[in-house]
């Protein structure tokens, strides 16, 4: 992969963007048209020579050739046709690292954690309007694998999370926002790239009905919400073809189900052959030419030329492209750079920390009472400078540079352990003026817990890092975490773990021992993970360069926490369907299989069906105050089959004593005979109430949506069918047992 410093031509103070005048758009093509991106498209390819149009179908980099800005790709202009040049860049977590220092957003995950589909439109938002003040036009963000299948998977912080429908509508914000922004926005890594272990051999094999109702399901979802102009095939196998030249993917179910318009790139060297990629459905190959560019496989140049590639294949190609550039309008917007909004992006930043941060536990520890603590103890997590970003092509190189890093230098950051400039410590003293606050590294476990047991409080920091390229080994954390933790409880029962980490934890007492003798830990004591002996956990992800503020305001209650899980969380690595990773045979580069048996059964479904008791359930999280359900009722909107719209309302009621916000869940039992989970997330609203105040929601489910809330998938007929029989419908504020406390039925003949 190439990985280039934040090279960029016009740089202001600190290595950040500065505003360039709007340069006018070029071309006839420019001028703004009240024809659709199609007729545009179509125009513009009756007037391009076939070299033209070979050069929108590959990027033009080189391991000497980083390109103008820097980015992670680049496709020169057509100065004659006033075709603007492409410059790609990543942007999961806020602008990539290839166009230089950005605002560090919370990871993706947190986004998804706060159930707020409008905050994640300003997520999204903070990334393209970022890009644009960088000069970027083609964004790589807009992972949506699902999070859960694989929850060792080094990527979960860019995703988000286990839930097709959760994952697809808060992926389409983002990608709505970054093209609003006038930045194409793209949908990736497609498909079932659900772990970085082999990523590049990875045969994934799962049944048709599997991949539809889970990983496809997410991306037709976030497709059809967001009208996204790009979409990324990625590098492992499905069902023995890889994915960039998979025709069932691309053709049939992408451009052909679902009626994708825009252009399929390859992911980073991804593509394995020329003709039958483009056969099967690839429009453009990034970031070099190898393939379509003809140094490996015979060009598409010849194949054109030779009559093995259709004409009309290849003028689709370039049309496509074309068609997604005028569908964000980056004809008009040639040149055109916005100033940049830091104080904006970085308001937004902590805003999604604040809401997308889960309290796991609270024993009335939570909020801290800032008047009468005379000593807060906080210990490890580098806390007192800084929170933990994710690594790989996602890492964001902070405004202001990077607090800290580890094991390589940064920038370039790629390899690098990065931690954002945002200190906790800071945070917190600035909250409890009045209190001794004093921090320890953790590294000396008896002097930390010296220190928390003369405190009044102790806040423990535990960090998880992950990254593309890898997966975590296990989900307990890891080195000495488990024990600092225990060591700290022990010393001090008024003890607050703050976890940063990308995804799932394991929250065991029995550190560093491995999954087996956690296993066994659990089967002598059910009751064996520290979480139990600490009075409040809070999940706080990659919380972004505004993290330690946000987690401050939630710890002293200035902000009410009311992010709920989009993930679960296993109380055992062997209660998950793989409780050991699929692994290519040491030094092979040959395609292995990955059977991914449970189908989609991937997160909380599986968990569901198989009776297993997670540590704690998707949907999950705590609130400062009381929210309770009731009255729940059905009604049609529309009953004729194939248009179905349940009207699903109920009452919520804020019954403690501060204002909140409560992500209010309805999920969907199909009848026993479809061979469904026991419920599927349908839908939720997340609604702000304040001390007694209630309120009905109403929660649509309908069967036009792409999330065929209804149905299945029939492999028999090959398409989505309703099952008759008895449906529930569930509601409540997490899909644990104790979460849905209302429930409903109907029949559908
Ligand atoms: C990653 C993509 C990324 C690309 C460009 C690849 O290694 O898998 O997600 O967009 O690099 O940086």
């Amino acid at each position: 992969m190439l990985r280039r410093a934040g090279l960029l031509v016009t740089l202001g103070l600190a290595g950040l963007p500065v505003a360039l005048s709007p340069q006018p758009p070029g071309g006839a093509e420019g001028a703004s048209s009240n024809l659709s991106p199609d007729d545009r498209a179509e125009a513009l390819l009756a007037r391009m020579s076939l070299d033209e149009k070979l050069q929108l179908l590959h990027g033009a980099l080189t391991e000497y050739n980083p390109g103008p800005l820097g980015t992670a790709g680049y496709i020169p202009g057509i100065a004659r046709l006033g075709v603007p040049a492409l410059h790609f860049a990543d942007g999961s977590v806020g602008a990539g690292n290839q166009v230089g220092q950005a605002t560090a957003l919370p990871s993706s995950i947190a986004s998804a954690a706060t159930w707020d589909p409008a905050l994640a439109y300003d997520y999204g938002w903070v990334i393209g309007h970022q890009l644009r003040a960088y000069g970027i036009n083609a964004n790589l963000g807009g992972n949506v694998n699902l999070a859960g299948r694989e929850p060792r998977c080094g990527r979960t912080f860019e995703m988000k999370g286990e839930d097709p429908l959760l994952a697809g509508r808060i992926t389409a914000a983002h990608v709505r926002a970054i093209q609003d922004q006038g930045v194409i926005g793209c949908l990736k890594h497609f498909a079932l790239n659900d772990q970085e272990t082999g990523r590049f051999t990875a045969d994934v094999r799962i049944s048709e009905r599997g991949a539809r109702e889970s990983d496809l399901l997410a991306f037709e979802i976030a497709l059809r919400e967001s009208d996204a102009q790009s979409v990324m095939c990625s590098y492992n196998l499905v069902g023995g073809v890889y994915a960039c030249e998979n025709s069932w993917l691309l053709n049939e179910v992408l451009k052909g189900e679902w009626g994708f318009r825009g252009f399929v790139m390859s992911d980073w060297y991804a593509t394995h052959s020329s003709v039958k990629a483009a056969l099967a459905g690839l429009d453009q190959e990034q970031p070099g030419g190898s393939f379509f560019g003809g140094q490996r496989d015979r060009s598409l140049k010849d194949a054109v030329l030779d009559g093995s590639l259709p004409e009309a294949r290849l003028n689709d190609m370039a049309r496509r492209v074309l068609r997604a550039l005028f569908a964000v309008g980056l004809f008009e917007q040639a040149g055109v750079r916005a100033p940049l909004d830091l104080a904006k992006s970085e308001a937004i930043a902590q805003r999604v920390a604040e809401e997308g941060s889960v309290l796991l536990v609270n024993h009335g520890l939570l909020p801290l009472d800032a008047g009468s603590l005379r000593s807060i103890a906080m210990i490890g997590g580098h806390a007192d400078a800084a929170v933990l970003t994710g690594g790989g092509s996602a890492q964001v190189i902070p405004t202001g540079g990077p607090a800290l890093w580890f094991s390589a230098p940064c920038p370039p950051c790629w390899g690098a352990i990065v931690w954002a400039p945002s200190s906790p410590l800071r945070a917190i003293r600035a909250l409890a003026p009045g209190a001794g606050v004093q921090f320890h590294t953790g590294e000396d476990t008896r002097a930390a817990a010296a220190l928390a047991r003369r405190s009044d409080v102790a806040i423990v920091f535990a960090a998880e890092w992950q990254s593309e390229g890898m997966d975590l080994p296990s989900l307990t954390l890891s080195g000495q975490q488990d024990d600092l933790i225990h060591a700290v409880i022990d010393a001090n029962p008024r003890t607050v773990v703050v976890l940063e980490s990308g995804g799932a934890q394991l929250m065991s007492w029995t550190s560093g021992a491995g999954p087996a003798l956690a296993a066994r830990e659990r089967r002598k004591n059910p009751n064996a993970p520290w979480v139990h002996g600490a009075a409040a956990v809070l999940a706080a992800w990659y919380p972004g360069q505004r993290g330690a503020e946000a987690i401050a305001n939630i710890l002293f209650g200035a902000v009410n926490p009311s992010g709920k899980l989009p993930l679960t969380v296993p109380l055992s690595e062997s209660d998950l369907p793989h409780p050991v990773i699929a692994a290519p045979p040491p030094g092979s580069q040959e395609p292995f299989p990955v059977h991914y048996h449970e189908g989609f059964l991937a997160g909380y479904k599986w968990f569901d069906s198989r009776g297993i008791e997670p540590l704690f359930p998707f949907g999950y999280g705590l609130s400062y105050t009381v929210f309770e359900f009731s009255g729940l009722q059905l009604q049609w909107l529309d009953a004729a089959p194939a248009r179905r719209r349940l009207a699903v309302s109920f009452e919520v009621a804020n019954t403690g004593p501060r204002a909140g916000a409560e992500v209010a869940q309805v999920y969907l039992g199909l009848p026993p005979e479809a061979g469904e989970p026991p419920k599927r997330l349908a839908g939720w609203e997340k609604i702000r109430l304040q001390p007694g105040e209630r309120r009905r929601v109403t929660i649509e489910i309908d069967e036009r949506d792409a999330s065929h809330p209804f149905s299945v998938w029939s492999e028999a007929r090959r398409q989505w069918v309703t099952p008759p029989g008895e449906y529930t419908v569930f509601a409540g504020n997490h899909s644990g047992k104790r979460g849905l406390k209302l429930s409903a039925r109907f029949r559908l003949e």
